[in-house]
């Protein structure tokens, strides 16, 4: 195939480069058609921009396929776990036995948070949301250690591994620590000799005189949760990050950017809009086949959430792994509960239903990672949040890509202005 493109505007012909990625994904490569003729391309939602080349992570959505650095998830959910995939992610290989002690011993002891920023958790209302909690405090890590938060390129990508480090590890220990000042329960610190999933159970769920016994089955599904929600190419949070980063601001200030974006419900506020839609659909005493009638016809303002992807158009390789997980769980903990069945004729309904069908509209990883929270105990209120501590690899790995690029220059997408051309100011007092 040809290595170029040729557009035709009006009697004009114009060359354009075709790149070609790894997997054979192909892209006209536009970055010269203004300079050259005017135009620039539109594409609202970005659905059929790329806005980067990237080595970290690969999706065919046609397909369902997803891979971390060319490693299939479906390997690394069965084999690997979330720190090594982790490692994996922002250092582009398997660690070896060594580097792995290495970046666990590292992981490990930075899960403690400046005793000061208590005093911070302390000042916001008890209903305050965990995700704002969250953006807020993950921010000012930087300013507890400003050498690590510059804004100074070279500097701050120097101190990558420290400052990545951190955001790793403090994630979970201020997440925990909003939860417990949230219920007016006192903060529980960290423990050297809990993995990391365990840890963050232990500082949720122990009492002061009373360590939480974490059920293996439990860890390991909290584990491989958080790994699968690891990274996922461009989408709103992972773009937010790499777009922040691309001005220059510094690591800590750039992953807060994309909590902020994960929280809505179209994005990681959609597992707690899973439950809340389950829960309305108990209250209303609907089995949920009614629910799927208002979300079909669109007027209510509905939708069925958990269902659908911008990208997987077959299925959601990840909801098939965290599926069969959470299935599972739910056996080995015996869990009763209405929402779970709805959940289940939902989805059987759904699959079965013409309008899902023909608008390829499938259970995403969030309509189980929900169900598989509630049966964790993990609050609704908590269900963005760890899936924010689980996508933390996947934004260090993107920052440290646009950072490590001296040719990186700054996110600046044009518009079609569709706004008044020019008018006057009119004074206020002759305004209508
Ligand atoms: N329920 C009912 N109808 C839906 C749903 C849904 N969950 N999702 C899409 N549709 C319909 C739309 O109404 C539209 O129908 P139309 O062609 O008749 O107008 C069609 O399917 C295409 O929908 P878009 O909104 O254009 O698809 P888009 O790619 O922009 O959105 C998204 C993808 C946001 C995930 C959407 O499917 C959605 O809102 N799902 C529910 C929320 C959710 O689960 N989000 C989590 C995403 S995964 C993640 O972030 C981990």
């Amino acid at each position: 195939m040809s290595k170029e493109a040729t557009l035709k505007l009006g009697e004009k012909e114009i060359s354009l480069p075709i790149i070609e990625g790894t997997a054979e994904e192909k892209a006209v490569d536009v970055r010269a058609l203004r300079s050259n003729t005017g135009f620039i391309t539109y594409d609202e939602g970005f659905g059929n921009t790329g806005s980067c080349q990237s080595k970290i992570t690969f999706i065919d959505g046609e397909q369902g396929i997803l891979r971390y650095r060319g490693i299939p998830i479906e390997q690394l959910a069965e084999k690997s776990d979330f720190i090594e995939a982790s490692y994996l992610l922002i250092h582009g290989e398997l660690p070896t036995a060594e580097q792995r002690s290495r970046f666990s011993d590292r992981v490990r002891s930075n899960a403690f948070i400046d005793e000061r920023m208590h005093l911070i958790f302390e000042g916001y209302p008890s209903d305050a949301h965990p995700m704002a909690i969250l953006s807020a405090m993950i921010n000012s890590l930087g300013c507890y250690d400003p050498h690590l938060a510059t804004n100074n390129r070279e500097q701050d990508f120097a101190n990558f591994d420290e400052a990545a480090a951190m955001a790793l590890s403090k994630v979970r220990t201020i997440a925990a620590a909003s939860y417990r000042m949230s219920t007016g329960q006192p903060v529980i610190y960290p423990k050297r000799d809990l993995s990391y999933a365990e840890n963050f159970l232990h500082m949720m769920f122990s009492q002061p005189y009373e360590d939480f016994e974490p059920i293996p089955e439990v860890t390991k599904a909290l584990n491989m949760m958080l790994l699968l929600h690891a990274d996922h190419e461009q989408n709103c949070s992972t773009s937010t990050v790499r777009m922040v980063c691309s001005g220059g601001a510094n690591l800590f200030a750039s992953i807060s950017s994309g909590v902020t974006a994960l929280w809505g419900p179209l994005h990681g506020g959609a597992n707690m809009a899973v439950i809340q839609m389950l829960e309305e659909i108990h209250a209303d005493g609907d089995d949920g086949s009614r629910f799927i009638e208002d979300a079909k016809s669109g007027k209510s303002g509905k939708r069925l959430m958990g269902f659908g992807h911008r990208v997987y158009k077959n299925f959601d390789p990840r909801a098939k792994i965290i599926g069969a997980a959470c299935e599972k769980l739910l056996d080995k903990l015996g869990v009763s509960d209405p929402c779970l069945d709805i959940a289940r004729k939902l989805e059987q309904e759904a699959l079965a239903d013409d309008y899902f069908i023909q608008r390829k509209l499938y259970p995403n990883v969030d309509f189980y990672s929900g169900i598989m929270m509630r049966a964790i105990g993990i609050p609704l209120n908590m269900f963005t949040v760890m899936f924010a501590i689980g996508r933390m690899p996947g934004w260090l790995a993107n920052w440290k890509e646009v950072a490590s690029n001296p040719k990186t220059r700054i996110s600046r997408p044009r518009q079609i202005y569709q706004g008044s051309v020019l008018r006057d100011y009119v004074p206020v007092e002759q305004r209508g």
